[in-house]
């Protein structure tokens, strides 16, 4: 179900990349046309991530340009591109099947049958020799799962489903044992060919038989091109500049040692100067246009004369207009998918991811045990006025507890799978919008069902109210679990330190307790409004009021509470539900902290959707 792609021509000329006073790249070019295999090699700290980076979009570049088919990459023809990342980056709790079927739908059109997405997965699984951890859970570094080797190819696999017309790989075979990685570049290499695709990956070390793989090899040392041409003319091409290599020896052994600069080899008559010069030779001079290459060896002069620059890149058979028009045509299409089955597999994925953090057994034996302490502590207790403060103790506690479960849980998650949005939307695989909606509605019923249970055994054993005053209460206890995971969605997208984003969660949370009135009964005049900007304050009244509301009146000489100014030295006044309210500060009718709830709710669900607009995630 491979496409073969029409030919293409990726570009890249004098590509400069710096980062404060340190030069990454410099001047760096090259080429690669559809069926080619581009190998990117040089000693290690060389610039080979760095260039692959750039090509993919992922960092930007001071200048220079790259060009796909003679006009300027944008953001659509990115789509085009596959980038396989040197670390791997996936969701820890899916097996390896749930993250190739989830790829496999979201990045394959929707108009191709789900049952040839499926036989594709399993054709990519068994030509990277996966299938004995097919259902191997990721892991990471808690959780063992796939081995490192098996991880890197499950990286390729995913990114060969979307079947991309340039792929970027960043050290396929680093992990491999050398029978895995030859193989897997042999699979590599007939993918190029059969489906005229362009390769370009970063290789360190190759076997002599990957090597001669390659077909074109661009050599970098320290930020700068040392060769870029024909792999199997670099051997030659240094002999002419008196650097041979030996019979026998691997010729990638060779030219690594060659690129040391520091620190030369016995295999050449390598002297640092040389190799320096070496490296100035073997940079493009002027005359040379990547886009104008032609298919015959391009003779570079040097100075002296005596070094043959190698600059060669076949131009293919194929119209650059036809081609563009063609591309445009796919590009218009934005998404492979529709919103629909991105928000779908969304759900569906981040559900799998996040079933076994929420869920953790830990984190039920806790809820358990505190909703035990909570049910003796405050047991069956007496509906009567002298209760009030035992009863605004325990709906606190029960809404701070769940602030703080929340609020840790829902940041916890987002840090864990920011690294794997942002590297599937760098690739243009979902909407923000249907990865926004899906993580807010698959995380409801796992962040909701534990405090469901726990409110309800609390209610029922602290025998709070009848079955209206349940439902209320439940509804109440939800928006706020709501209130707040949309909050620590926020603070998760916008502070990238989870410890930071966690104080700060810490921070509200805590600080609402102390200025909403919930530890003191006198707090100072003057600080008395700022309990409205507690966001706790909101569900606390909600709920205080419909334990309340029902409340029988009360002769002030009945209430042991200091709490109802209203008594004053009157001890034959009577109190009402009302009156009982506004002693603990509640003030407002029900609805409006209900409908103040579901307005700031609705307000931080766009606030949160804009921060990851804001943070690219
Ligand atoms: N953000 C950064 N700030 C400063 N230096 C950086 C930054 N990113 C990369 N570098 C440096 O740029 C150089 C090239 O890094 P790069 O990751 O491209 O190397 P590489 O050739 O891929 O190495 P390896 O083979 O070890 O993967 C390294 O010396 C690295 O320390
Ligand atoms: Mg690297």
């Amino acid at each position: 179900m491979e496409t073969i792609s029409r030919s293409s021509r990726l570009d890249f000329k004098d590509i400069v990349v710096s980062t404060g006073s340190k030069v990454l790249l410099k001047n760096v070019s090259g080429s690669a046309s559809s069926g080619d295999l581009l190998a990117i090699m040089g000693p290690t700290g060389a610039g080979k991530t760095t260039l692959l980076s750039v090509l993919a979009g992922r960092i930007s570049y001071d200048s220079g340009t790259i060009n796909l088919n003679g006009s300027p990459l944008d953001k659509a023809q990115r789509r085009r591109l596959g980038y396989v990342l040197q670390d791997d980056i996936f969701l820890s709790n899916l097996t390896l099947w749930e993250t190739l079927y989830f790829t496999a739908m979201t990045r394959i059109p929707d108009k191709v049958p789900k049952q040839e997405k499926i036989e594709k997965i399993h054709r990519i699984v068994d030509s990277l020799g996966l299938k004995k951890c097919l259902h191997t859970a990721i892991g990471d570094i808690f959780n063992r799962g796939l081995s490192g080797g098996e991880k890197k190819r499950a990286n390729i696999g995913c990114e060969l489903l979307a079947d991309p017309d340039i792929l970027l790989i960043d050290e396929p075979t680093s992990g491999l044992d050398s029978n895995t990685a030859h193989s897997l570049m042999i699979q590599l290499k007939n993918y190029a060919t059969e489906y005229n695709k362009t390769i370009v990956a970063t290789i360190h070390q190759p076997s002599s038989q990957i090597f001669h793989m390659f077909s074109t090899l661009l050599l970098l040392v320290d930020g700068e091109m040392a060769y870029f041409g024909r792999a199997s003319m670099v051997i030659d091409h240094f002999a002419r500049l008196g650097i041979v290599c030996s019979q026998h020896y691997n010729p990638a052994d060779f030219l690594l040692e060659v690129l040391k600069t520091d620190a030369p080899s016995n295999q050449t008559d390598g002297d640092p100067r040389k190799i320096q010069s070496l490296q100035e030779k073997c940079m493009p001079n002027d005359q040379m246009n990547a886009f104008t290459i032609s298919e015959s060896k391009r003779e570079g002069q040097t100075e002296t004369g005596d070094v043959e620059l190698v600059l060669v890149r076949p131009l293919h058979d194929h119209s650059l207009k036809d081609w563009s028009c063609t591309f445009e045509g796919e590009t218009n299409r934005r998404w492979p998918t529709s919103f629909w089955t991105q928000f779908k597999m969304l759900n569906w994925r981040s559900y799998k991811q996040s079933k076994g953090r929420i869920f953790h057994k830990f984190d039920l034996i806790q809820s358990a045990c505190i909703a035990s302490f909570a049910s003796v502590l405050y047991f069956q207790i007496d509906n009567s006025v002298k209760t009030v403060r035992d009863r605004m103790g325990l709906v606190s506690m029960s809404l701070i507890y769940w602030s703080f479960q929340i609020c840790i849980t829902t940041i916890l998650g987002f840090t864990g799978e920011r690294a794997v949005v942002s590297k599937d939307r760098a690739a243009g695989a979902y909407r923000l919008s249907a990865y926004y909606f899906a993580k807010i509605t698959s995380e409801m019923p796992l962040l909701l069902s534990i405090p469901f249970l726990f409110n309800s055994a609390v209610y029922w054993l602290a025998g709070l109210g009848g079955v209206g005053g349940y439902f209320a209460y439940l509804g109440i206890g939800t928006l706020n679990c709501l209130l707040i995971q949309s909050l620590a969605h926020i603070l998760g997208v916008l502070i990238r330190d989870v410890k930071l984003s966690m104080m700060t969660g810490n921070v509200i949370i805590l600080g609402g307790l102390m200025l909403g009135g919930f530890l003191n009964i006198n707090p100072p005049k003057w600080l008395q409004w700022a309990k409205y900007f507690v966001l706790i304050h909101y569900p606390y009244s909600a709920t205080m009021t419909c334990i309340l509301k029902d409340a029988a009146d009360v002769w002030c000489n009945q209430t042991s509470v200091d709490v109802f100014s209203q008594c004053g030295m009157n001890t034959s006044a009577i109190l009402t539900s009302r009156d009982i309210l506004l002693g603990i500060g509640v003030e407002l009718p029900i609805y409006c902290y209900i409908m103040t709830i579901v307005f700031l709710l609705l307000i931080f669900y766009v606030l949160g959707y804009y921060s990851l607009k804001l943070k690219r995630a």
